[in-house]
């Protein structure tokens, strides 16, 4: 087996020589962070796939993630490392699913999370992530919004969004394993430390939390805030970064269960292995990729903080 030093020498290498760029998401193995040219949430990725000059993305994250890159970006090559890493969440809800809800509810605009196939985001009227859901959900022009696939992610939003909300019933299956009992047991052992979760945790969860945001924004939090320790819900490859950026703070995971297989997937061999024979190509066939470039570009459209 090939040494670590040298697998990343050799992926560097390829990229340059394929005119490509590396794109991983935060929860990401620390070798595969480390070596990326990004590593950002899923707003900051989509909007790197598709401001990008590369040829080729080679994207390191899960299913959904590499689709957009390849809806937002039809002219690049869009490589997975691991097509079997896929996110439990997207799969919650299939096109004849929405078909059915649309039904219900004539007129009302579908805000489609990313965590979505493209199948689905193609009947959705607009995208939005973590980081953008409040103003995307606040942007659409009617006072009713139909939320999928993520039950959390709806709810949480539906707290400050000035629209009646419904939402489909999916859920991350890693965030909701995470149980306000833990967290309240983790903030009673670290009295001073404060509390930031994901969205995707449980409503339970997010009422003990002193602030809730996609995972780009808690590099952000981490760096501004005043306390020495910080309780961290979310998924746990998101310390690799949390920890070289504030080396003289504290970062404590809320529960030990916070690891999504799928996003541990993807190795160095496999990146190399990918970008070598330039395979695991992700391709979305046309008719599905116009319709839902179109709900990702209003996402993009939707004016940032
Ligand atoms: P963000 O990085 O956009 O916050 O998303 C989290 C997630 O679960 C991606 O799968
Ligand atoms: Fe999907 Fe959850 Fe994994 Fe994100 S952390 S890819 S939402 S299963």
């Amino acid at each position: 087996m090939k040494e670590k030093d040298e697998l990343k020498k050799e992926i560097r290498a390829l990229l340059k020589e394929r005119s490509a760029i590396m794109l991983a998401h935060n929860y990401q193995r620390d070798e595969i962070q480390e070596i990326a040219d990004i590593t950002g949430d899923s707003l900051a990725l989509s909007q790197e796939a598709a401001d990008s000059i590369a040829k080729v993305i080679v994207f390191c994250g899960v299913r959904f993630m590499a689709e957009s890159a390849a809806i937002l970006s039809p002219d690049k090559t869009v490589i997975l490392p691991r097509m079997d890493a896929g996110c439990p969440m997207a799969d919650m809800i299939t096109p004849e699913d929405l078909i059915k809800e649309k039904a219900k509810r004539p007129g009302v605009p579908v805000v489609a999370y990313v965590n979505t196939t493209a199948d689905v985001k193609a009947l959705s009227d607009i995208c939005c992530t973590s980081a953008n859901a409040v103003r995307v959900v606040n942007s659409v022009k009617s006072d009713r919004v139909y939320m999928i696939p993520d039950k959390n992610l709806s709810h949480y939003v539906s707290l400050t969004a000035k629209k009646k909300m419904e939402w489909w019933h999916g859920y991350c299956p890693t965030h909701e394993r995470l149980t306000a009992a833990e967290v309240s047991k983790v903030k009673a052992a670290n009295p001073g430390a404060v509390f930031v979760c994901h969205p995707e945790c449980h409503p339970d969860v997010v009422r003990l939390a002193d602030h809730v945001c996609s995972t780009s924004g808690m590099y952000k939090f981490a760096n501004e805030t005043l306390a020495k320790t910080v309780i961290v819900g979310t998924e746990m490859g998101i310390l690799y970064r949390l920890r070289k950026e504030n080396p003289e703070k504290k970062f404590i995971i809320a529960s030990k269960v916070l690891i999504c297989p799928n996003m541990k997937l993807t190795t160095l061999e496999d990146v190399l292995e990918s970008l070598k024979e330039m395979k695991n190509v992700v391709a979305v066939p046309e008719a599905i990729r116009l319709k839902a470039k179109a709900a990702l570009d209003k996402m993009l459209a939707v004016p940032r903080d």
